[in-house]
C-alpha cells in the first residue's frame, strides 16, 4: 500500500493531549492538502482524533479550528496554488476559510477506540506509561486491519518492549515529534530490530511531507532527545540542591533557571522547561529511562514530591503555561515553589532574587539573549566570543554555567558512546531541531 492509500483513514489515540493535538493539527493540515491534490479527487479522508477524556473534546474542536485559521494564514502562497482551478477562491478571505473547511471536514471525534478500525495508520500520544499503551496497542491491533502501521510518540519506552509485548510482530515505530510538533522541527526516528521496511519508508516520506528534520536514534531507554533532556535537568536539580545551604532549595531553583537560561544562552531555563513538559511527563520519563539503563541513578526524589503536592506545570487548554517549579505571570517565570511552605516565593529584584543575582555577578561582554542571538546570521561568533569571555570570569554565575556546558558535553558525548546515537552530528541535530537551541552540546566553545 502506498504512503496516500495509507493517509486515507489515519487514527491519533490520545488526541486531546499536549502532543496529540499537535499531531491532530499536522496530520489534519496534511490530509486537506492531500484531499485537493488532483489525483486523489473524489478519494475519501477520515482523521480519527480518540481521547478517553470527552470534556476534552469541545476544546479540541476549538483549538484546531482556530490553529488551522493560522496555518493557513502563513501559507496562502501554497493554498493560492492548491486551489487554483476553483474559480470561487479569489481572495484570502475565500482561500483560508475553505482550507479549514476541508481540513476540519476530515476529523471526527469520540472517546470510543472502535472508531479507529479502519486506520491504515495510528499515531499513539497517550501518557507514558508502557502498560497503558501495550493494552492499548493489543486493543487496536486486535480491531484494526493486519497491515496497520502504528507511529509511537514515547519519548522514552524502548520500541522493541511494545513491539514485544504488543506483539506487533515491526508494525511500530518511534515517531518521535517534539513539543509543539507544529513548531519543532525535529522528527526523531527509533526503529526497533523488527520494524518493517515499508514502515520506515512511511515515515521518512511523512517527515518529508511534515517538513521535519529527520534524526534516527538508536532504541535506547530515552533515545537522544530525553537521553540529554533527562540528565541534564537531573544535573540541574542536584546543583539547586548542592546550593540550597546558600541560597535555600527554592533559591538554588531560581539560580539553575537563570544560569541555563541566560548564560548558556537558550530559549529556556532548565526548571521552565521541565515544567512546559509537564513535571509528571517528566518524572515518567525518569523512572522509564531509570527502568531500563543499567549502572546509573536517573531519579530524583524532588520531583516525585512535585507530583505528590500536584505541582506538575504543563499547559492550560488555550496552550498557555501551568505552575510548575516556577510560577508564571503573562507567560513569564515570576515565582519559584518553596517545597517546605507548599507556595510560591514570587522573585524580588529589590529583595532575596535581586541578593541571589549580585551573588552571581555580572554577566561577561558579549552576552545576548537568546532571542537575539536566533537570527543573527553570526550568533557563532558571537557565541564564540562570549563563552571566551565566560572563561575568563570570575563570578559564581560564570562557574556555575562553564560546569553545566562541560556537563551538557559529557551527557552528549555519552549518547554517542553509548551508542544511543550514531554521531556527535545527530547530537547536535536534536538540540537543535528539536530543543531550538542555538548550539549543539557537543561544541568547541568548552
Ligand atoms: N510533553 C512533551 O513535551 C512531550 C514531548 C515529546 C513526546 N511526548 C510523549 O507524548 C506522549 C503524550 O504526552 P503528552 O505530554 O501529550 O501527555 P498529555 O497528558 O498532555 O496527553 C495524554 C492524553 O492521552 C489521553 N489518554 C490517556 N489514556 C487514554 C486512553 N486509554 N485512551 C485514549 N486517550 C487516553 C489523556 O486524556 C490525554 O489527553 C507521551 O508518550 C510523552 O512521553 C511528550
Amino acid at each position: 500500500m502506498d504512503f496516500d492509500q495509507r493517509l486515507h483513514n489515519v487514527t491519533i489515540i490520545g488526541a486531546a493531549g499536549k502532543m496529540g493535538s499537535g499531531i491532530s493539527l499536522l496530520l489534519a493540515a496534511e490530509m486537506a492538502k492531500a484531499k485537493n491534490r488532483p489525483e486523489n479527487k473524489g478519494s475519501s479522508y477520515r482523521l480519527n482524533l480518540i481521547d478517553i477524556k470527552d470534556e476534552a473534546m469541545d476544546g479540541l474542536w476549538n483549538y484546531m479550528q482556530a490553529q488551522l485559521t493560522k496555518i493557513g494564514e502563513k501559507s496562502t502562497v501554497f493554498l493560492r496554488d492548491m486551489y487554483k482551478n476553483r474559480e470561487n477562491l479569489v481572495e484570502n478571505f475565500d482561500i483560508i476559510p475553505q482550507f479549514v473547511s476541508d481540513a476540519l471536514s476530515v476529523i471526527r471525534m469520540g472517546t470510543d477506540l472502535n472508531m479507529a478500525k479502519n486506520s491504515k495508520v495510528i499515531f499513539e500520544a497517550v501518557l507514558e506509561n508502557k502498560d497503558l499503551k501495550v493494552d492499548l496497542l493489543k486493543k487496536l491491533d486486535s480491531l484494526c486491519p493486519d497491515d496497520t502501521l502504528y507511529l509511537t510518540n514515547t519519548s522514552s519506552i524502548p520500541i522493541n518492549v511494545l513491539n514485544d509485548e504488543a506483539n506487533l510482530g515491526g508494525r511500530i515505530i518511534g515517531f518521535h515529534f517534539y513539543n509543539p510538533p507544529v513548531v519543532q522541527r525535529l522528527a526523531e526516528l527509533i526503529s526497533c530490530d523488527k520494524t518493517t521496511s515499508e514502515l520506515k519508508e512511511f515515515s521518512n516520506e511523512l517527515a518529508k511531507r511534515l517538513r521535519k528534520v529527520i534524526v534516527p536514534a538508536n532504541d535506547i531507554a530515552g533515545f537522544i532527545g530525553n537521553g540529554h533532556f533527562l540528565r541534564d535537568g537531573l544535573y540541574a536539580i542536584s546543583e539547586a540542591k548542592r546550593l540550597a545551604g546558600d541560597f535555600t532549595l527554592a533559591g538554588g531553583i531560581y539560580v539553575m533557571d537563570k544560569v541555563s537560561r541566560d548564560l548558556l544562552v537558550r530559549p529556556m531555563g532548565i526548571f521552565q522547561l521541565i515544567d512546559y513538559v509537564g513535571v509528571d511527563v517528566y518524572q515518567c520519563i525518569s523512572e522509564t529511562v531509570d527502568s531500563y539503563i543499567e549502572g546509573e541513578d536517573l531519579k530524583d526524589d524532588l520531583l516525585q514530591k512535585m507530583v505528590d503536592k500536584k505541582v506538575l506545570g504543563g499547559q492550560m487548554a488555550d496552550g498557555s503555561q501551568k505552575d510548575g517549579f516556577l510560577k508564571y505571570e503573562k507567560g513569564r517565570p515570576a515565582g519559584v515553589y518553596d517545597l517546605d511552605k507548599s507556595e510560591y516565593k514570587m522573585f524580588d529584584p529589590d529583595g532575596w532574587s535581586g541578593e541571589v543575582d549580585r551573588k552571581l555577578g555580572e554577566y561577561p561582554d558579549g552576552f545576548y539573549p537568546w532571542r537575539k542571538l536566533l537570527i543573527d546570521l553570526k550568533k557563532n561568533d558571537k557565541l564564540s566570543g562570549f563563552f571566551n569571555n565566560l572563561k575568563s570570569t570570575d563570578t559564581l554565575g560564570a562557574k556555575l554555567a562553564l560546569a553545566y556546558l562541560k556537563n551538557s558535553k559529557e551527557i552528549g558525548q555519552k549518547l554517542v558512546d553509548s551508542k544511543v546515537a550514531n554521531s556527535a552530528e545527530d547530537v547536535n541535530a536534536v538540540l537543535l531541531n528539536g530543543f531550538y537551541h542555538l548550539y549543539g552540546p557537543i561544541n568547541n566553545y568548552i
